[in-house]
């Protein structure tokens, strides 16, 4: 029996397409800026979502850290959701590297930061406060598309008390196919924006970081500062090329699998639905139960993400078809009924 991973999107095995398209690449040297495969999709990025450049960078959590230390100098001050993933599962890298303060504010149940708090959150010039730079949302949260009314609303606050404006846009293609506009109008108010092409987009590695040439330039200084220059990296460039061609759309399969693993978990008593949003659910389950649970699953071949987050999460993504959704509510309800 093969193994269901609902554990996360990052989990995606390459296509035979895709590593075709790898094999396939012309490559250069990055850190001289000579990777073709590299040029093409930084450039293509920039130009799909409105920014001047962008920076290829192994890692979701580099580029977060090196958009953070592009905007923000030692003493300066981040505003960033208290269950962000700059703040909360990055291992505090803008603190240890950055010399950056996270300034955490709670979020509200809809993946918003209240501007209110935001704004009452924001330092006076004064010896005594760190400087506040910079507001830091995400998008999805928890899978969660934030209003396009509240990125502009988030735009005018900054504009008004003289903060940048970065997004951790790591499943941001989720949020643009769930609300089935143009990229832009989800990027346009952002003064940068990083970008997973690992989640649900399905390229093993690699994300993207966008923003003006300026901000760009100085986040490659950090990026070769934090070790992240990498030299050939064409090969992983065409992946993420080659998921921007074919697995945006198909993210809108992602969320419906993910509806209908709600939809199949209702009225249980001991597997509770508290949330789904694009390509996730969230269940409930006894803290009495959870090893039990954890026996069930690892006898059905069933993954999911227990201990991270307050609820239990699963996540669908390229490798999870109709049939694995089938059997992961087959054996959830079976569990909860005995
Ligand atoms: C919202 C969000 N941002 C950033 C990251 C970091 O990406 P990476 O794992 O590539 O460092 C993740 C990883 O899961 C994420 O979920």
């Amino acid at each position: 029996m093969q193994w269901i991973d609902l554990r996360s999107d990052t989990v995606t095995q390459p296509t035979d397409a895709m590593r075709e398209a790898m094999m396939r690449a012309p490559v250069g040297d990055d850190v001289y800026g000579e990777d073709p495969s590299v040029n093409a999709l930084q450039a293509r990025l920039a130009d799909e979502l409105g920014f001047e450049a962008g920076l290829f960078v192994p890692s979701g959590t580099q580029s977060n850290l090196i958009g953070l230390m592009a905007h923000c100098a030692r003493g300066d001050e981040y505003i960033v959701g208290m269950d962000a993933h700059t703040y909360k599962y990055e291992g505090g890298g803008a603190a240890v590297l950055g010399s950056i303060q996270p300034q955490p504010i709670v979020h509200a149940p809809d993946g918003t930061l209240p501007l209110d708090a935001v704004e009452r959150a924001i330092k006076p010039v004064d010896p005594h406060f760190a400087r506040t730079r910079l507001l830091c949302l995400e998008n999805t949260w928890h899978g969660r598309v934030l209003p396009l009314q509240y990125l502009a609303d988030a735009r005018a606050l900054c504009d008004r008390r003289g903060l940048a404006l970065h997004l951790d846009g790591a499943r941001m293609f989720n949020a643009i196919v769930a609300l089935g506009v143009a990229p832009r109008e989800v990027t346009k108010n952002f003064d940068s924006v990083s970008v997973c092409l690992s989640k649900g987009l399905g390229a093993p590695v690699g994300s993207v970081l966008l923003g003006t040439r300026e901000l760009i330039e100085t986040a490659k200084r950090w990026r070769k500062v934090v070790g992240g220059g990498m030299r050939q990296a064409g090969m992983l460039a065409a992946a993420a090329s080659f998921a921007l061609d074919h697995h945006v759309a198909r993210l809108a399969d992602d969320h419906a699998r993910a509806t209908r693993l709600a939809d199949g978990l209702q009225g249980l008593d001991d597997v509770k639905v508290v949330a789904q949003h694009t390509n996730m659910v969230f269940i409930d389950v006894p803290v009495e139960r959870l090893d039990a649970l954890r026996r069930t699953l690892d006898d059905a071949r069933i993954r999911m993400s227990i201990g991270y987050t307050p609820s239990i999460r699963m996540v669908t993504h390229l490798d999870v078809d109709d049939e694995a959704v089938a059997r992961t509510v087959q054996v959830l309800r079976a569990f909860a009924s005995c």
